[in-house]
Formats: C-alpha cells, sequence, structure tokens
C-alpha cells in the first residue's frame, strides 16, 4: 500500500492517518473470534480493569496467537510505516486492548512516546501506532480522540499515573490538554475521534496526545495496537517485562497480503507458554556500539 503525497502531507500536518475499512469482515471475524480464548487466560499478559474482571489490555498475542502473527506481519499495516519512516520497523509493543461493554476504563490524556522514552529509553520519536478496530467504533463505545496536530510539540510535560487505572501511564495534566486543544482550533477540530466500522485502520505519530472515554455503551469495542519502532531507534533499558516492551529489535518481514485468509507458516515463540526470562527487568542502559 503506497501513500499519496496528500496522505503524506495530512499526517505531517495531523498526526494521524486514518483509513475505514481496510480489512474486510472475513479477515476481521478471524481475528475477533479468536479473542475470548485469549482474554480468558489467566496470565499476567492479561491486565484486567482496576473494578472488574474484564481485560483492558493483552499483550504480545502475536507472539502465542496464529491469527495474530499474521497480523503483526501484515503488509498493509507495516508498509506505510516503513515507508514513512524510510527503513525497516521491529515490533516494540503489541496489544489487544478490551474496551468492553459497560466496563471499559478510560485511557488518560497521554502521548505513547512520554512512556517509550520515560521507561524504556527510546532515543527518539521515529516510531509509530498502527491501531486496527476489531469492533465497529461509534461515538458511544469510547472511540479514541487526538488532539489534532499535537505531535508537533515534541514531547511534553507529564507525570507518571499508577492509580487511576489498573495500567501505569505517562499523563498530561488539564491545563495543557486545554491549552494544546485550543491551539488546534478549540470546538473547531481541535479534538478528531475516527470512527468507523470494524476492519478500519488508524496510523497514528508516537507524539500524538491522544485519549479515550470509559465505555458505557452495551458494544464492546476490541482493537489491536501495532507500536512499530525503527530498529536504528530500538530501545535502551528493559526496564518493563518483555512482554509489555519487547527485546527483539530484528525487522519485521511481511507476509503476502492474503495472509490472515490464507494458511501461512507463522513462528510462535510463546505457544507453549511465556519464558521467565520475560519477566526479568532491569535499570540498566543496555550498551549500544557506536
Ligand atoms: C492507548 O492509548 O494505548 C489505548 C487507548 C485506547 O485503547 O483507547
Ligand atoms: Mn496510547
Amino acid at each position: 500500500m503506497k501513500l499519496s503525497s496528500e496522505q503524506r502531507d495530512q499526517f505531517e500536518r495531523d498526526g494521524y492517518l486514518f483509513f475505514p475499512g481496510l480489512f474486510s469482515r472475513e479477515e476481521t471475524s478471524l481475528l475477533t473470534g479468536a479473542v475470548p480464548e485469549l482474554y480468558a487466560r489467566r496470565e499476567v499478559f492479561n491486565v484486567r480493569e482496576k473494578d472488574s474482571d474484564a481485560v483492558r489490555t493483552n499483550f504480545a498475542a502475536h507472539l502465542y496467537s496464529v491469527p495474530f502473527a499474521k497480523l503483526a506481519r501484515h503488509p498493509r499495516m507495516i508498509d506505510p510505516v516503513r515507508e514513512l519512516f524510510d527503513e525497516d520497523v521491529y515490533m516494540h509493543q503489541f496489544k489487544i486492548n478490551g474496551k468492553m461493554a459497560f466496563e471499559g476504563d478510560v485511557w488518560q490524556w497521554h502521548q505513547d512516546y512520554g512512556t517509550w522514552l520515560n521507561d524504556d529509553l527510546m532515543p527518539t520519536e521515529r516510531a509509530m501506532n498502527v491501531a486496527i478496530f476489531l469492533d465497529d467504533v461509534n461515538e458511544y463505545n469510547g472511540p479514541l480522540m487526538f488532539i489534532r496536530g499535537s505531535h508537533k510539540r515534541g514531547v511534553v510535560d507529564a507525570k507518571h499515573d499508577v492509580s487511576t487505572t489498573s495500567y501505569p501511564l505517562w499523563t498530561i495534566d488539564h491545563d495543557l490538554v486545554r491549552q494544546l486543544v485550543q491551539r488546534a482550533g478549540g470546538k473547531n477540530g481541535g479534538i478528531a475521534s475516527p470512527k468507523g466500522p470494524a476492519g478500519s485502520m488508524i496510523l497514528f505519530h508516537s507524539c500524538l496526545v491522544h485519549a479515550s472515554s470509559s465505555n458505557l455503551s452495551p458494544w464492546d469495542r476490541v482493537s489491536v495496537y501495532l507500536s512499530l519502532c525503527t530498529i536504528s531507534n530500538h530501545i535502551r533499558r528493559f526496564k518493563r517485562p518483555e512482554y509489555i516492551a519487547h527485546r527483539d529489535f530484528s525487522p519485521i518481514m511481511t507476509l503476502p497480503d492474503d495472509c490472515l485468509v490464507k494458511d501461512y507458516a507463522v513462528d510462535l515463540p510463546w505457544k507453549d507458554g511465556m519464558p521467565q526470562s520475560a519477566l526479568r527487568t532491569s535499570t540498566e542502559e543496555l550498551k549500544v556500539a557506536a
């Protein structure tokens, strides 16, 4: 998939690109159908909501689930990112966020690169998020909200919030959010919220400020997020466990475009369980050859 010059300009200006219905119903349902069994596992890689048993986020399914291992190598997701960076990418993080009906909690205002810098010592913002909707996303089930163009501010001040939800995050205070929204156009387009059918995809810049509210609707809002980092920009610290911040910096090799609906062999290194080493953490900075 080649990006047009209009799409490149739009990404530069807004910090995101939206591709409604990029994956077919057939492709999406193969992924959605695999989620309940993954969420049912009583494993550390399933982070549940603070006050309920619903899964907030499942990590690293591409290492133990065939459909998600294929998605992680899908050219419709990987190629545009490789093209925007003009460099190969590796998988920094892979998650399936639940935002389940009635129970999905908020994601506070944050930038992903803030966390990757503060926790993982990722040197620069040359990394990208790709979201794919596994359910239809509407105004009721907690769609992502972006502050348009906020990626241009680089890394903004953030505080480590370890109490609001079950998942720690470097979050941005309300005054700064107010200012950023105002500068982005206030009520006239300062906040954008892409909505669309299951199978839609969003590419968004790692410094784009985003959030989502809770899901009080009767509809799940399961979405997959690939966080792709350029090879030369790999993280320099393993402060978070490996199932959250990956340590395999080899370039992603894409599969053919029909990989979700056809049989292709994929490696599943954690199919018999996550290795103990994936829980090991360190505050040491990696030594990287100059
Ligand atoms: C995230 O920002 O990582 C997740 C946001 C969401 O799923 O709504
Ligand atoms: Mn995020």
